[in-house]
């Protein structure tokens, strides 16, 4: 690994020795600084996608303005410029989560697209009828369709851990379902909807030791925690850059050179060919075997930016700021509310606070936060059958970013007390 990159300590720590100022902070999202129906902005929908600091957007406009050509394809002085900005990119996403080889990263549009690469060549290569795929009763919806679609062209089946009443995985049953019929594990480590930090540590090592590879959906881990894939030993990682204060459109799958130099291409294109010939093709080395077509480079140059940011704050004080601000929530919200019931209740877990109001359909109070300025997510947040388990349409949840405030607890607990005053008798 380049020595100039973070290892997994300073991942943790940062690299700026002072306290961070995070009211100061919020300069660098000029977002957050509008009115949003005659109130000031309280963005509490990060787990949906988070917001950008400007030095994001200004390292996408010095791509633009000063080297921006296609990448692997030229050997004029942009290309070449651009080509090292890219890779430069993956270095510091195999940094980020302490990949062995910046190889083993495969630049995708995101978590969904890199489950469903998965789903199509682990999936439809590796499984055979009566194999059986174990996920978790918390997985939002891009990690359970795929794999139904490969059971269905394979004959696979599809196990199911329980969530229970708190909303934490039944560990007891996970320990009845891993068997050696199970050929993946493919789990989600922290739940978009309930917030629950899920025991990698207990449930990683149990498939492991059966053989059982492991696919970590790591979209709502990836923004709130430093990220160690050698230390879990897991086969497989995905999560997007967006919701890590990243671009659209672009997202990570890391997995074991292992398995990834096994695994059949998932598209066909440039880049990911080494000789196309109308009888044969051979293919690319990785990363270069996955990535086919012109890649979405500014999104690569646009994540090495928030990386970077991420990288002086350090992903412990993150956590630490965002674990604050949530529990505090939840506290504030307790207080307030007594018709107010948590949906999620685990000890371990980030600052997602999902929540129903009495009656009131989370719609409708969304609708009226919105009213006063506060944005929140409403509804079964890609999660219909983990609703259907908690026997509810949706719930309102409020998701925290290290950039939020004290004061946007305040205005959402305002809020709210509207919000109940006009929906419950
Ligand atoms: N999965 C994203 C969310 O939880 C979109 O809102």
């Amino acid at each position: 690994m380049n020595a100039e990159l973070p290892d997994i300590l300073s991942w943790r720590k940062g690299s700026s020795a002072q306290p961070v100022d995070w009211e100061k902070l919020r300069n660098d999202f000029p977002i957050l600084q509008r009115q949003v129906n005659g109130h000031p902005l309280a963005y509490l929908d990060n787990a949906a996608s988070a917001q950008k600091p400007w030095q994001v957007k200004e390292a996408e406009q010095a791509l633009y303005d000063q080297y921006y050509a296609n990448v692997h394809r030229g050997v004029h002085t942009l290309s070449q410029e651009g080509t090292n900005a890219f890779e430069e990119a993956r270095a510091w996403v195999a940094s980020f989560i302490n990949a062995p080889e910046k190889e083993e990263v495969i630049f995708t549009k995101g978590t969904t697209d890199g489950i469903n690469l998965l789903a199509y060549t682990f999936g439809l290569d590796y499984l055979k009828p009566g194999d059986e795929i174990l996920l978790t009763g918390m997985e939002h919806h891009a990690n359970i369709v795929p794999w139904q679609l490969a059971a269905r062209r394979t004959g696979a089946v599809i196990k199911v851990v329980p969530v229970l009443d708190n909303g934490t995985l039944d560990l007891e049953s996970f320990d009845k379902l891993l068997s050696e019929k199970t050929k993946l594990l493919s789990m989600v480590w922290v739940s978009n909807s309930l917030g629950t930090i899920n025991p990698v540590d207990y449930m990683v090592p149990k498939a492991k030791s059966l053989g059982v590879p492991v696919l970590l959906d790591a979209a709502q881990a990836a923004p709130h925690m430093a990220i160690d894939v050698q230390a879990l030993d897991i086969d497989f990682l995905v999560f997007s850059a967006h919701k890590v204060i990243g671009p659209t459109g672009f997202g990570v799958l890391y997995g074991k050179r292992s398995w990834l130099d096994m695994l059949p291409p998932f598209m066909g294109g440039g880049d990911m060919i080494d000789q196309v010939r109308f009888e044969e093709t051979t293919f690319n080395a990785l990363p270069h075997k996955f990535e086919a077509g012109t890649p979405h480079i500014s999104g690569a140059i646009g994540f090495c930016a928030a990386l970077k940011y991420l990288a002086q704050i350090g992903m412990d004080r993150v956590a630490a700021r965002e674990q604050e601000l949530g529990e505090l929530c939840r506290t504030k919200l307790r207080e307030a509310f007594p018709k107010l019931r948590f949906i999620g209740e685990a000890t371990e877990r980030v600052a997602v606070v999902s929540f129903l109001l009495g009656e009131a359909h989370p719609y409708d109070v969304g609708f009226i936060l919105d009213k006063e300025g506060v944005a929140v997510r409403t509804g079964h947040h890609c999660c219909q059958p983990l609703m259907d388990r908690f026997r509810v349409p949706g719930t309102v949840r409020a998701s925290f970013a290290f950039y939020n405030t004290k004061s946007e607890i305040d205005q959402l607990i305002a809020a709210l007390a509207k919000a109940q005053k006009m929906l419950l008798p």
